[in-house]
C-alpha cells in the first residue's frame, strides 16, 4: 500500500518588512513576526523529511511581487529538495503571486493539479482578495469534477484555503451544491485547508477535512459576536497510509522546542 508523509503548513502571512502592516498594529503586534515562527516550522518539517511540504494559503500578508520573491527565496534555501505545493488565501494578491512567486504574468483564480507517488493533489482556489469568505464557483466545480473522471491510482488530496465547514463563526464558505456530488463521486478522500487559525479535524461533504494552525496567531470563536486571537502557531504533519490520514499537530515557539536528544 502506498503511503506519503505530508508536511501541512497553513497561514505563514509572510513579509519582509511588518512595519505599517494590519500586524504590526494593536492588538495584533508581536514582538516575535510571523516569518521567524514560519522559518522555524518549515526548517523543523524539513528536518523531518517529508515527501512534500504544502502551504495552504496567506503565504504572504496583502504584500508586493518583492514579497513573494522573498518567500520563494527562503523557500529555495530551506526546503532541501523537497517539493512545496502552494495554494492562495483571502490575504494573497493574485497578481503579485503569479509574478513574484511563479514568475508569471497572469492573475484570477490558481487552481493546479499534480501527482506524486500514485496520488492525485488538486488545488482550489477558494479565496476573493481580501475578504475573509470563501467561495467555490460553478466553473470550479465544473473543473473538479473533469479532473475527477478517472481515478487516481491511489486517491485524491484536495487542497484550498478555507474550510468548507468550521466551528469559527467568523467566516463561512459558500459553494455549489453540485460539489457535495462531484466529491461523492470522486477518489478525493481528503481535504487539506487553513484559513480559521484553528487547528480542527471533521468529516465535510463525505471527505475527511484537515484544518492547520497559522504561523501568525490563532484565533478561537468565543461567543456568537466575539473572537479571542491567541499565541497559538503551529502546522500538522499527515502520514497517508492508502487513504487512511494519520495527523499530528505541531505546536511552534519562538525557539526549537527540543529538550535533549536521546539514542534507544
Ligand atoms: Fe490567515
Amino acid at each position: 500500500m502506498a503511503s506519503l508523509r505530508i508536511a501541512h503548513l497553513s497561514d505563514l502571512h509572510v513579509l519582509r518588512d511588518y512595519h505599517g502592516s494590519m500586524l504590526d498594529r494593536e492588538p495584533l503586534r508581536q514582538p516575535v513576526p510571523p516569518v521567524e515562527y514560519f522559518l522555524t516550522g518549515l526548517r523543523e518539517a524539513v528536518a523531518s523529511k517529508p515527501d512534500l511540504i504544502v502551504l495552504t494559503g496567506d503565504l504572504v500578508h496583502e504584500g508586493t511581487v518583492e514579497d513573494y520573491q522573498y518567500l520563494r527565496q527562503l523557500i529555495e534555501r530551506e526546503r532541501c529538495g523537497i517539493p512545496v505545493i502552494p495554494v492562495l488565501g483571502n490575504h494573497d494578491l493574485k497578481a503579485c503571486f503569479y509574478r513574484g512567486y511563479l514568475g508569471e504574468e497572469q492573475s484570477g483564480r490558481y487552481n493546479r493539479k499534480y501527482e506524486w507517488n500514485g496520488y492525485r493533489f488538486l488545488v482550489l482556489d477558494t479565496s476573493t482578495e481580501r475578504n475573509g469568505c470563501g467561495s467555490i464557483t460553478d466553473e470550479q466545480v465544473a473543473w473538479l469534477a473533469e479532473e475527477l473522471q478517472t481515478p487516481a491510482p491511489q486517491g485524491t488530496i484536495l487542497l484550498g484555503h478555507h474550510p468548507l465547514e468550521s466551528q469559527q463563526a467568523w467566516f463561512h464558505t459558500d459553494y455549489p451544491a453540485a460539489l457535495a456530488d462531484v466529491l461523492k463521486n470522486s477518489d478525493v478522500f481528503v481535504y487539506l485547508c487553513g484559513h480559521a487559525h484553528y487547528a480542527e479535524t471533521r468529516t465535510v461533504l463525505g471527505i475527511q477535512q484537515i484544518t492547520a494552525e497559522s504561523f501568525a496567531f490563532g484565533v478561537e470563536t468565543v461567543s456568537p459576536t466575539e473572537v479571542i486571537y491567541t499565541e497559538t502557531r503551529g502546522y500538522n504533519t499527515c502520514w497517508i497510509d492508502g487513504t487512511t490520514v494519520i495527523v499530528h499537530p505541531h505546536q511552534v515557539f519562538p525557539f526549537h522546542p527540543q529538550i535533549c536528544r536521546i539514542p534507544f
